[in-house]
C-alpha cells in the first residue's frame, strides 16, 4: 500500500512540473536592446545587485537563477535559467527591460525598484550566474 502512495505522489509531482510551460520569445524594444549599462561591472555594483535580488527576485528565481526558488512550483511559467548560454547572451538592456517591465507572471518592478542605479546593478548581479 505505501508503495503505491509512493508512486501516486511521484505521479502528480511529475504531471505538475510536467506542466510548467517554456516562455515564449519577448518583444523588447530597440531603444531598451541597444541601451548602455551606465555601471562598472564592480563589486560595488554587484554587491548591489545582490541585494534587490535577494529581496524581490530569489523567491521564484532561486538563489543562483537556475529557476528554482521556493515559489517556482506554483508557477506556470518556467521563470528561465539565469545561468544559460541563451539567457546570457542577450543585452544588458533587454535583461534590464525584462526585469523591470515585466510580462504576466513576471512582476512588474517599476515602483518596486525607482532606482536606475539598482536597475543596472541587478544586471550585473545576474551576470554572475553566468556558467
Ligand atoms: C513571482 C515570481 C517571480 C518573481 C518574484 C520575479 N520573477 Fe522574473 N520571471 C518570473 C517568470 C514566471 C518569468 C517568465 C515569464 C515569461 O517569460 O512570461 C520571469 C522572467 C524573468 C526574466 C526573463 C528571463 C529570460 O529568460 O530572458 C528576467 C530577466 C527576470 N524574470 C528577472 C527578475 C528579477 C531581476 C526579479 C527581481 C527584481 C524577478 N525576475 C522577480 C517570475 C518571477
Amino acid at each position: 500500500m505505501k508503495f503505491f502512495i509512493l508512486i501516486a505522489i511521484a505521479v502528480v509531482g511529475f504531471a505538475f512540473t510536467a506542466q510548467q510551460k517554456k516562455a515564449e520569445a519577448w518583444k523588447v524594444p530597440a531603444e531598451y536592446k541597444s541601451m548602455e549599462n551606465p555601471l562598472a561591472n564592480d563589486k560595488a555594483s554587484v554587491n548591489t545587485g545582490k541585494m534587490v535580488y535577494m529581496k524581490h527576485c530569489r523567491s521564484c528565481h532561486g538563489n543562483a537563477g537556475l529557476g528554482d526558488g521556493p515559489k517556482a512550483a506554483r508557477l506556470k511559467t518556467f521563470p528561465g535559467d539565469f545561468s544559460g548560454a541563451e539567457f546570457q547572451g542577450q543585452s544588458d538592456g533587454e535583461i534590464m527591460y525584462k526585469t523591470i517591465f515585466g510580462r504576466d507572471e513576471m512582476p512588474n518592478y517599476e515602483t518596486k525598484i525607482p532606482s536606475k542605479k539598482e536597475r543596472w546593478a541587478l544586471v550585473n548581479y545576474m551576470r554572475t550566474f553566468k556558467k
